[in-house]
């Protein structure tokens, strides 16, 4: 019994190691910025739909751009006026959002970047783990991995802590992406997971 309870928390710190060397795998394949103009921000974008400005138009793209495309991509990341947070598409990851800006702002001439513009920080980890995340990850809810059972997160950690935050932008089975919040950026989503999974080890090891 004791030695069980030993060898358990020695894995949970060895997994705790694992995750601060930052393990990352193979992610899906993202969509390319005119893919992503093309099946969402069009609905408004080619319209000038409640102002937004129009593929094509350089004047107001060349205006908008002034304040930098990382100022941009925060802005469309978390939403800004009448423009929806994502699109209205929270699955969109921030490099996707970053590549459909670019497409937007050059004109379809942009390579795409391979990292995002902006993956604004807008909530402390901790916060929005115990305001939003323990609704489901407090008891259990549907089925989703409970924040203080390390032994239900192990499994899913053999993706790497990457694709698990992947996992929980885009959703996964019964946890929709972005937990529902669209407003939240890949960088929230996570620290929001790295936060639960080492609490749950923290909680085996004790
Ligand atoms: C439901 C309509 C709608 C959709 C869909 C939409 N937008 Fe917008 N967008 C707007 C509106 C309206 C504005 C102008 C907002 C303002 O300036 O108040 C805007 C502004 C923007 C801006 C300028 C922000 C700034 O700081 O000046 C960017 C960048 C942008 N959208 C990117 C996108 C991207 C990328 C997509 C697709 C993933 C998208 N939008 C989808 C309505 C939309
Ligand atoms: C509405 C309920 C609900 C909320 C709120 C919620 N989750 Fe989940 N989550 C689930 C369920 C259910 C699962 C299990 C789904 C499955 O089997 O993969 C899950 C699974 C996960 C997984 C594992 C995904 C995988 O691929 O194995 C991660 C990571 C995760 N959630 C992170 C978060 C974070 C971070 C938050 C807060 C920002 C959050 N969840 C909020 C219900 C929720």
């Amino acid at each position: 019994m004791l030695n069980n309870q030993c060898s358990r928390s020695h894995s949970a710190r060895t997994m705790l190691a694992v995750l601060m060397l930052g393990v990352s795998s193979a992610m899906a394949a993202d969509k390319t910025g005119l893919e992503v103009v093309q099946q969402v921000c069009a609905a408004c974008h080619a319209t000038g739909k409640d102002g937004a400005p129009m593929i094509g138009d350089v004047g107001a793209w060349t205006q908008h751009a002034k304040q930098g495309l990382g100022k941009l991509a925060e802005h469309a990341i978390s939403g800004l006026g009448n423009m929806p947070a994502h699109g209205g598409q929270p699955a969109l990851s921030d490099l996707e959002i970053s590549r459909a800006i670019a497409y937007m702002v050059s004109f379809g001439h942009a390579v795409d970047p391979t990292k995002p513009y902006a993956s604004p920080r807008t909530i402390n980890p901790e916060q929005l783990v115990q305001s939003h995340c323990l609704n489901c990850h407090g008891d259990g809810k549907a089925g989703a991995p409970r924040a203080d059972d390390f032994a239900a997160w192990k499994p899913r950690l053999q993706v790497g802590v990457e694709a698990l935050a992947r996992s929980a932008v885009s959703g996964h089975k019964s946890m929709p992406a972005r937990a529902g919040l669209n407003n939240l950026s890949d960088t929230d989503m996570r620290n929001a997971v790295i936060f639960m999974i080492v609490q749950s080890a923290t909680a085996q090891a004790h």
